[in-house]
């Protein structure tokens, strides 16, 4: 693997996956395969699981690992030939070349404005560390996707699951503000590629990309949705076409115990209680989030395996 910014950067997805729960059993068998790299983690939004997950993930590697607050240093320019008389202080041109010096893999945390659709869809951030660092580039969740977060929980979908072809619902659940589809794409492009039957539940208006969702059975009723499912993954996700837009805050599209019955939760968390999911779900044995947050290290780990392999 050359750059990680996308599922479709795993080549084999059922053996990675094969491959990611071996690694949890003996987590210090590659332990000098990453002696004497470095991994640069660079946030530009906050973050608590990939943050310590993709450290935990290195160190158990042997990789250095260093982390910057992008917020904390000079404002970045994205724009080719801008005259930078304003606020920003460096391009991006110089930025990514000199981090490069100083790692072996980058790794980038850049979240969507919400506000201009076709910039976001653009991906510029992740694709200008592509275009101008000399390294390869991890995504810890973009604009549009957070693939290390689906590869965890399809790890743990492996691990749970009771039945070889499990009924899955991804189901929209209220937020009080608008957050990206990123974990929603990523979740869906990585169900359709793998054996299980698939169910988008979700108030009308939060249609995610039709390129992404394709044929996928859409439902705008949750219990008819769960019903039967063996795993219930709940996000919020702020419109699509009306882009950036909270069109819907109804409680009665939070997670109860009373609509998902006996099917494992799931969620990538941070979650607020009682506004996602009741506490009584979440408090429940049949939560699993605490296994996906776990496997966080191992999809980051069998991810930054794959590309020192290849350095
Ligand atoms: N699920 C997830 O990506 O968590 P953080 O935002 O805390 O990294």
């Amino acid at each position: 693997m050359k750059h990680f910014t996308n599922i479709y950067d795993i080549v084999n997805l059922s053996e990675t996956i094969k491959n990611g729960i071996e690694l949890k059993k003996e987590p210090y068998t590659f332990s000098e395969l990453g002696k004497h790299k470095t991994l640069v983690m660079l946030f530009f939004n906050a973050s608590l699981r990939t943050r310590l997950s993709t450290e935990k993930a290195a160190k158990n590697l042997g990789m250095e690992v260093m982390v910057l607050n992008v917020n904390d240093t000079w404002k970045l320019e994205f724009e080719d030939g801008t005259v930078m008389d304003m606020e920003k202080s460096e391009h991006i041109k110089e930025a990514a070349n000199v981090i490069s010096q100083y790692a072996d893999i980058i790794a980038v945390r850049a979240f969507p404005s919400l506000k201009d659709k076709e910039k976001d869809e653009s991906e510029y951030v992740l694709n200008s560390f592509i275009k101008y660092a000399t390294v390869p580039i991890i995504n810890m969740e973009s604009a549009t996707s957070h693939p290390l977060q689906a590869l965890s929980d399809v790890i743990t979908i492996e691990e749970l699951k009771t039945t070889n072809r499990p009924k899955v619902v991804l189901s929209w659940a209220p937020h009080p503000k608008a957050l990206p589809q990123a974990v929603a794409n990523s979740f869906v492009n990585i169900m359709k590629a793998l054996p299980v039957d698939l169910t988008i539940v979700q108030p009308k208006g939060y249609e995610l990309n039709t390129k992404i969702t394709g044929d996928t059975i859409i439902s705008y009723n949750q219990k008819e949705a769960f019903a039967n499912a063996d795993f219930v993954c709940a996000k919020n996700w702020s419109s699509y076409n009306d882009y950036g837009e909270v069109l819907n805050s109804d409680p009665s599209w939070m997670i109860t115990q009373d609509k998902i019955g006996q099917a494992k939760f799931m969620h990538c968390l941070p979650v607020r209680r009682n506004v996602v999911v009741e506490d009584t779900v979440l408090d429940s044995n049949n939560s699993i989030v605490m296994a996906q947050a776990n496997n966080r290290t191992y999809a980051a780990q069998i991810v930054l395996k794959s590309i020192l392999e290849n350095l």
